[in-house]
């Protein structure tokens, strides 16, 4: 299985592509591997950050973008992804969101993070590609977090916000496959 390491100062997040000795340090402390989250907690301000890095994300690109549709549909994705946030922050002040211990250490970090990760020199057939990527990857965190919720008004709230990602995960594939054929 892949490992990945988080720095616990920086924030900063690393994969192992191959296996070694030693052990990963940044900013002067060894880094911890990410496996399972450990609280409910966890969960929920891993979503929350996610949310926040799509919000900057398409803020970013919605101001180099030349095409202005696209760059608007940006700014739309952009404020759609903070109302995300926000609903998480409601979520995390409630009390309804109750999954087993069990449940979320059952939940795998690796499987909601994406291999590649935005740089400000990608250009925007790399960016649509991470974009997609962490939109998948969003979808189906907010399907499994629906699948161990209890209450049902949360249920279906986290299945709203797996439609909502999948819509933003089909926009940019028809955007890529726009760019695609137009370059040929
Ligand atoms: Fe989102
Ligand atoms: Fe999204």
């Amino acid at each position: 299985m892949t490992d990945f390491y988080k720095c616990s100062i920086c924030g900063k997040i690393v994969k192992v592509i191959a296996e070694g000795k030693g052990q990963l340090v940044c900013c002067g402390e060894p880094m911890i591997v990410l496996s399972t989250f450990k609280s409910v907690q966890e969960v929920l301000d891993f979503a929350i950050e996610k949310e926040e890095e799509a919000r900057q994300f398409y803020l970013e690109w919605s101001k180099k973008l030349e095409n202005r549709n696209l760059s608007e549909q940006f700014v739309i994705f952009a404020d759609e992804e903070n109302k995300h946030k926000e609903k998480l922050q409601r979520v995390k002040s409630g009390s309804t969101f109750k999954p087993s211990a069990k449940q979320v250490t059952d939940l795998k970090i690796v499987d909601y993070l994406v291999d590649i990760v935005a740089t400000p020199e990608m250009d925007y057939q790399e960016a649509l590609i991470v974009a997609m990527r962490r939109e998948k990857a969003s979808f189906k965190f907010y399907n499994d977090l629906a699948a161990i919720s209890a209450d049902e008004s949360l249920r279906q709230t986290f299945l709203a916000l797996a439609q909502e990602e999948a819509k933003h995960k089909l926009r940019l594939e028809t955007e890529y496959e726009k760019e695609i054929y137009t370059e040929n």
